[in-house]
């Protein structure tokens, strides 16, 4: 599996809690300069001032990128990251700024010519939703635009962590969890063109 990036310079969009969950479905180290409160099992943390990626960090392979910054600190890691990484997902949530953020990076990863695809996260209403994705659509009619509304699955991986993540079932009445969990594993496969089978062994 190769490397994938996941920012956006606008803070608080998802990008760690899609990091988590797409590190925990394909089996990928997370490298990040923010460490979360979560239990990532595989956490690499370098410093939030850096604006280059040390060396001994950069992995081709089955490493995920959450890394927080501004445009000109994510630009700079996203020149490092470029010849690593085969994707970049930029979360976003359905505000103007935020867009505005999205549209700056997804401009930037095509200069360098790196894969993209924007997540319109954390959503609550389809008025939104739609906003979002007409504006986006308008600006950037290549990048492919994907989807993910509220759920109350971030609260849970936020208190209760990996280990419930894996334990979750349907006798403790958390089957509607499991399914927005399936969709988003769902929604991975289709970012990355998986059609499935294409997970690391764990
Ligand atoms: N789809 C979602 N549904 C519900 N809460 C979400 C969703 N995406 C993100 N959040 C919440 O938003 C907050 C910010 O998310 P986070 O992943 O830390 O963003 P970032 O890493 O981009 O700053 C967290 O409290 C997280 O649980
Ligand atoms: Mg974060």
């Amino acid at each position: 599996m190769k490397s994938i990036f996941i920012a956006n310079s606008k803070g608080g969009c998802g990008s760690t809690s899609l990091s988590y969950l797409m590190s925990a479905y394909y089996n990928l180290d997370c490298i990040t300069n923010t460490p979360p409160m979560m239990d990532f099992l595989s956490l690499t943390v370098f410093s939030s001032s850096a604006s280059r990626i040390p060396k001994n960090l950069l992995k081709s392979e089955n490493a995920i990128y959450d890394l927080r910054g501004s445009d000109v600190q994510l630009q700079s890691l996203l020149n490092d990251l470029a010849s690593v990484v085969s994707h970049f997902i930029i979360p976003t949530a359905t505000d103007a700024v935020s867009i505005c953020h999205t549209v700056n990076l997804v401009n930037h990863a095509h200069a360098l010519g790196l894969p993209v695809s924007i997540v319109i996260n954390n959503y609550r209403t389809e008025k939104n939703l739609n906003a979002a994705h007409i504006s986006l659509r308008d600006l950037l009619p290549h990048t492919p635009i994907f989807s993910l509304r509220y759920t109350t699955l971030f609260g849970r991986l936020t208190y209760d962590g990996r280990a419930w993540l894996e334990k979750v079932h349907h006798s403790k009445g958390e089957g509607r969890l499991l399914n927005t969990l399936d969709q988003i594993h769902e929604m991975f496969d289709q970012i990355l063109g998986h059609t499935g089978g294409c997970k690391n062994a764990k």
